[in-house]
């Protein structure tokens, strides 16, 4: 990598990319970068003036990554040649996702220097916080992380992965609404009128702001993309799935996820 100053986007639902976004961070700053995060859904078609790399990191979701995440990607402006690379984090199998996002990098004037995908714990309809296996899991991953930011740093990173047709195909099947509207038929997100306390929190951290007070209560709009977000953070635990009983997961903590959805790229 040649570039000093990156720039990191970021998008992460219940925390985990956030989290290898962050040990991505600490390993490049220990090697003399600089180095910026800042979240997706609020600086779209946006990278630091000074940035000459630009990190993407990313949830896998439906064997793609959600259309905000997506959206971010289409609307970034000409790369004129700097560098980007790639991480996204995942429960079991990505797809081959870093495939279409190389494509789309490519097109824009971007040089693609490196991608990885890591295993992380599942945040999705959990019966049980397996601690000990998700802490494993994030370790091997961290560590994975770390010899990645070495491979960016000596320029021996590669850009592995994308599964023809099939990688294509996810993305264009995640770019629109259908896959995002089977996820809320299958765990459709509703709010428990008595636990709701409307301190507004679940408002503020969704990522399409897809969440309202109305009449004392938490509404969901239709944008709803099934990041978990709300209900990883909700302090109250008021946003469930009705008939299928599941234990809340988060990735990071509240706090580290706040001082992302608030930092801006400038
Ligand atoms: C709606 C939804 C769809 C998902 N789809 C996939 C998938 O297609 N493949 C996979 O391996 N993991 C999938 N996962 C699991 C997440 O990729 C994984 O837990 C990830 O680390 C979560 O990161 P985050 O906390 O930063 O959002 C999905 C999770 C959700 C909520």
């Amino acid at each position: 990598m040649k570039g000093k100053n990156i720039a990191i986007a970021v998008f992460s639902g219940t925390g985990n990319s956030l989290e290898a976004a962050r040990a991505l961070t600490a390993a490049l700053t220990e090697m003399g970068r600089g180095v910026a995060l800042f979240p997706m859904e609020r600086s779209e078609n946006h990278i630091r003036p000074d940035a000459d790399v630009l990190g993407i990191v990313t949830t896998v979701a439906c064997f793609s990554t959600y259309p905000t995440a997506w959206r971010f990607i289409d609307a970034l402006p000409p790369g004129k040649g700097r560098e980007a690379f790639f991480l996204a984090t995942m429960g079991g199998f990505g797809g081959g996702m870093q495939g279409p996002v190389r494509h789309v990098l490519t097109v824009k004037g971007y040089r693609p220097i490196g991608s990885l995908v890591v295993t992380m714990p599942g945040n999705y309809g959990n019966k049980v916080l397996d601690e000990a296996k998700n802490k494993s899991l994030k370790d091997a991953a961290v560590s994975r992380i770390r010899e990645y930011a070495r491979e960016l740093e000596e320029g021996t990173a590669r850009w592995s992965g994308g599964v023809p047709v099939v990688s294509g195909f996810f993305a264009a099947l995640a770019h629109g609404r259908k896959p995002w509207n089977m996820f809320r038929r299958i765990f459709p997100l509703t709010v428990a009128a008595e636990k709701c306390t409307a301190c507004s929190l679940c408002v503020k951290l969704c990522p399409e702001n897809n969440i309202a007070l109305e009449d004392g209560l938490a509404v969901l709009g239709g944008r709803c993309e099934s990041c978990q977000r709300c209900v990883a953070f909700c302090p109250s635990q008021a946003i469930y799935v009705p008939g299928k009983p599941s234990v809340q997961y988060r990735g990071t903590s509240l706090e580290s996820i706040m001082s992302l959805r608030n930092s801006d790229c400038s």
